[in-house]
């Protein structure tokens, strides 16, 4: 589905994004981490052909994104960093008025607020909903003309976690649809649950690029802490797959004497941590 060959991008003289490649297939959701201003939006936005002076290849859906036509957006849903809706108008005037952008016959725009729980608030100016509503808006207005490429810039951020998790299962149902999808996220956990493969941005460079599970199983082993009291509280960490060479926990065990005991995984950050020496946050 999408091919970056080489790619470099500035928005001014300074080199930012450079040399840059990977693909995307289809079907696959791929999501970019990186901190903040790492130009995880900027690369988005040379992938949907908004940002057209780059150099290098960039080839989505078959066609270079410098050369997109009106076309090219039939089969591109994009959800952008910030709310992209008329304030004055309603959300339900808001759809109808981006679907008939499009050739395609829209999805029934009743059937996508009731997928977001926003059927009862169709009527409201969107200038009255609060963040989290717009947020659904503005997912469900990327889904209008059923793109087979959907880019989601942060879909989750600002959602409490109900809404958080009714949007990651959207997410999910479209990857089951077929779409590929492309989803930037500061969140490691949405990130780790749904990405099938993750690329760490930093430095205007892809510095890592693998499955979550892949990243995090690269380095350190998951570690097991316990704790227990002997002249006051201790604590000691042990590697998981050491812990039956640990004399100390074996002791402990036998004896009943373990006050706590668990295991702790490396996450997507602290990998990153590793890798560049920054944090994703
Ligand atoms: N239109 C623009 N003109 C000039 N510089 C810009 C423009 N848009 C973004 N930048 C700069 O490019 C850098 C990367 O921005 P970008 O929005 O891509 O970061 P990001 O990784 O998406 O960050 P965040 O996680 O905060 O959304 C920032 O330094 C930003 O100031
Ligand atoms: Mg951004």
């Amino acid at each position: 589905m999408i091919q970056v060959r080489n790619l470099s991008f500035s928005y001014t003289k300074q080199p930012f994004i450079t040399g840059m490649s990977f693909s995307v297939s289809s079907g696959e959701i791929f999501g970019f981490l990186g901190p903040s201003g790492a130009g995880k939006s900027t690369l988005q936005k040379v992938l949907i052909g908004m940002l057209t002076a780059y150099q290098g290849s960039v080839v989505v859906n078959g066609v270079e994104c410098k050369k997109r036509t009106r076309r090219f957006y039939e089969d591109i849903g994009v959800d952008f960093e910030f709310s992209t809706m008329y304030e004055k108008l309603t959300a339900r005037e808001n759809l109808r008025f981006f679907s008939s952008l499009y050739e395609k016959e829209p999805r029934p725009i009743e059937e996508l607020l009731e997928m977001v729980g926003l059927e009862h608030d169709a009527d409201k100016r969107v200038s009255d909903y609060s963040k989290g509503m717009k947020a659904r808006l503005n997912f469900i207005k990327a889904l209008l003309h059923d793109p087979v490429l959907l880019c989601l810039d942060e879909p989750t951020s600002g959602l409490d976690p109900a809404n958080s998790r009714v949007m990651k299962n959207m997410i999910l149902k479209e990857k089951a649809r077929g779409k590929t999808i492309l989803l930037t996220t500061h969140n490691m956990q949405d990130a780790a649950e749904l990405c099938d493969r993750v690329a760490f941005i930093a430095g205007g460079k892809i510095c890592a690029l693998d499955s979550p599970h892949n990243l995090i199983m690269s380095k350190g082993a998951a570690t097991v802490t316990y704790t227990w009291v002997e002249d006051g509280e201790h604590s000691a960490n042990c590697p998981l797959k050491h812990i039956s060479s640990d004399e100390r926990l074996k002791r402990l065990i036998a004896e009943n004497r373990l006050q706590s005991i668990h295991s702790s995984e490396p996450t997507l950050n602290d990998i990153f941590m590793d890798i560049t020496g920054r944090t994703l946050l």
